[in-house]
């Protein structure tokens, strides 16, 4: 599949406590690779992925991973507002990790509002799970996904486990939320962009129209 062309552009922030994975997610999901050693992000990474949401409609994954190092805030605050979903990340075997997750979530809310984020809760390293290293149960995590307002999705880099899933799942949710009308595409806002008509490159006839639709019913005017 050709993914040179795409239909929509997605930008996604990966947030959380430093060394819970949020590299290794994005080194997984883009390589396929997993690293026992990973040096600490520095400020902000940059990840590009695509994926189909639907037959023909193709979309551009901007991921900024960010440091989960507190002197790095600064620098990570910067990339909040132009970002329309993210993943929260926790360690499952770490719980001030799963402790600091509503702080993320506040510090990130307060400072884009009225603009929302798609978010999804990720308890991360699900493989030390298997080894007696949960210090975060599966319920107790999914009560702050309820008060948050989120899903939440336990995964592993090391392993793969729900890795893809995950990805899929949050650009899924932004993708519903464009064509239920629920999540709009602004000028100055760079969270989505829409590909100008000229980039659009038909592959069949029902790519053709899938396009057009799509470009009529909810992508940029
Ligand atoms: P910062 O960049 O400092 O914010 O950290 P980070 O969240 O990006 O963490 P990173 O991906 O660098 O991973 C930290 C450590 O956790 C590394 O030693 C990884 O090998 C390890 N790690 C990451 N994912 C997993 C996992 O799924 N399972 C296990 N067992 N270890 C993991
Ligand atoms: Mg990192």
């Amino acid at each position: 599949m050709d993914f040179t062309f795409w239909q929509y552009q997605f930008r996604f922030i990966m947030l959380g406590d430093s060394t819970v994975g949020k590299s290794s997610l994005m080194k997984r999901f883009t390589e396929d690779v997993f690293m026992e050693s990973v040096n600490q992000t520095v400020g902000v990474d940059f990840y590009v992925h695509f994926l189909e949401v639907e037959p023909g409609v193709r979309v551009k994954l901007q991921f900024w991973d960010t440091a989960g190092q507190e002197r790095f805030r600064s620098v990570t605050r910067s990339y909040y507002h132009n970002s329309v979903g993210g993943l929260l990340v926790f360690d499952m075997s770490n719980r001030d990790s799963f402790d600091h997750v509503k702080e993320w979530y506040d510090e990130v809310c307060d400072r884009v509002e009225p603009q929302r984020i798609q978010f999804i809760l990720v308890g991360q390293k699900s493989d030390l799970d298997a080894q007696g290293g949960r210090a975060v149960t599966q319920e107790e995590a999914e009560k702050l996904a309820e008060k948050l307002g989120v899903s939440y999705m336990e995964v592993s880099a090391k392993t793969g486990h729900n890795v893809k899933e995950v990805f899929e799942l949050l650009t899924q949710r932004v993708y519903q939320g464009i064509v239920s009308g629920d999540i709009v595409l602004r000028e100055g806002w760079d969270g989505i962009k829409c590909a100008a008509p000229q980039t659009l490159k038909p592959q069949n006839t029902s790519l053709t129209k899938t396009s057009t639709k799509t470009k009529t019913k909810k992508c940029c005017n």
